[in-house]
C-alpha cells in the first residue's frame, strides 16, 4: 500500500513569510525558530532513501558514539537511539534544542553549529548524521566547512550520512505557480497538492520575490527558494557528481548515493532527473 512520506503529511509547511533578513543564512535561521512545534510532531522515517542508507551503516555504527547535526524537533532520536546509547543531538535553533529536550528529558542535546564542532574532539564519533536536507541550510563556503568538520570528528572508518537537494532534480527549477508536488504523489494526492499550493500562492509568491535576488546556478551547484517552505527558505542543490567530488575533496574515501523515493543506490553519473534529493553516504579513510 503507499505510504506518503513525511514531506507530504498535512501541516508541514510553513507559514513563514518572514521579513526582513538579507542573507539566506538569517532567512534560514528565522524559518527554523518558528517551525520548531511542526518539527516536534515529526516521527519515523523520512522516505525509503533515508531507511536505506542508515541501514547500511547501522551495523558499523551499532553501540557506537553518533552524532545528529540539525536534530530539530528530534524526529532522528528514537530512530538512532536503537542503534545506540551513546547519541547526542545538535542544533544551532534554540527552539529545535528546547523542542528536543521537551520530547526527550533524558537524551542529550547541546546548541552548536555544524560549521563549528569544535565542542567535539578528532576522531570521536562512528556515525555523523545531517537528517532532512538540514546540510542545505548554508551557502558554499560553509557547506565545504561543514564536511570539514564532520570529517574531523568522525573516527578512522565512520561514516557521514545526509541527504540534499539535487541540482538536477525537478524541485530547482520550481516556481510558486508551477503546482508540482514536492515529491512524486500518487493520482489521488495529485488535487490535493494543487489545492493546496492554490490556497498557498499569495505566500508563495511574496516570498519568492522576496528572496529570488539569493538564487544562483554555477551550473554544478546553485542557490534557489523552496517550495517545501512556501518559498520562504533559501536552499543549496548541487549535482550528485560535484557533491560526490565534494566528499572525496574533504577526505572522505568511499561515498555511496541512494534515491529518495525508493532508496536504490546508483552511481553519481546516473540520471537523477527525478530525483527531488539524494542521500549520500561517505565513509572516513580505515587509516588516518
Ligand atoms: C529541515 S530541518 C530537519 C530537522 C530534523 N533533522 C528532521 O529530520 O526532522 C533542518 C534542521 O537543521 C538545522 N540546521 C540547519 N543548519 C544548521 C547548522 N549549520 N548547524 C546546526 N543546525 C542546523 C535547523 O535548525 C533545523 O532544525
Amino acid at each position: 500500500m503507499y505510504q506518503p512520506t513525511l514531506w507530504e503529511q498535512d501541516g508541514h509547511v510553513s507559514t513563514s513569510t518572514v521579513a526582513g533578513h538579507t542573507t539566506p543564512d538569517e532567512v534560514n535561521r528565522a524559518v527554523w525558530q518558528e517551525s520548531a512545534e511542526v518539527f516536534e510532531g515529526l516521527l519515523g522515517w523520512l522516505d525509503r532513501g533515508e531507511e536505506i542508507s542508515m541501514l547500511a551503516v547501522a551495523s558499523a555504527v551499532r553501540g557506537e558514539p553518533v552524532l545528529d547535526l540539525g536534530v530539530g524537533g528530534g524526529r532522528t532520536t528514537s530512530l538512532l537511539r536503537m542503534l545506540t546509547d551513546d547519541y547526542v543531538g545538535l542544533d544551532y535553533t534554540p527552539a529545535m534544542v528546547e523542542a528536543c529536550r521537551r520530547r526527550f528529558p533524558a537524551e542529550h542535546f547541546v546548541h552548536g553549529d555544524a560549521r563549528d564542532l569544535s565542542a567535539f574532539p578528532d576522531g570521536h564519533f562512528a556515525l555523523v548524521f545531517f537528517s532532512f536536507n538540514g546540510i542545505d541550510a548554508v551557502d558554499h563556503d560553509d557547506r565545504l566547512r561543514i564536511l570539514s568538520e564532520a570529517r574531523r570528528v568522525l573516527r578512522p572508518g565512520g561514516y557521514f550520512v545526509f541527504n540534499s537537494h539535487n541540482h538536477d532534480g525537478p524541485s530547482f527549477s520550481d516556481r510558486p505557480w508551477n503546482m508540482r508536488p514536492l515529491t512524486p504523489l500518487p493520482a489521488r494526492r495529485v488535487v490535493y497538492n494543487v489545492l493546496r499550493r492554490t490556497a498557498e500562492l499569495p505566500f508563495s509568491v511574496a516570498n519568492f520575490r522576496r528572496l529570488r535576488a539569493a538564487s544562483c546556478d554555477t551550473g554544478t551547484y546553485g542557490l534557489h527558494p523552496s517550495a517545501s517552505h512556501r518559498f520562504g527558505i533559501v536552499i543549496y542543490f548541487s549535482t550528485a557528481i560535484a557533491q560526490r567530488d565534494a566528499l572525496l575533496d574533504a577526505g572522505f574515501d568511499a561515498v555511496d548515493l541512494y534515491t529518495d523515493v525508493d532508496g536504490a543506490r546508483i552511481d553519481a553519473a546516473a540520471d537523477t532527473s527525478r530525483c527531488v534529493w539524494l542521500y549520500y553516504v561517505a565513509r572516513a579513510p580505515l587509516a588516518s
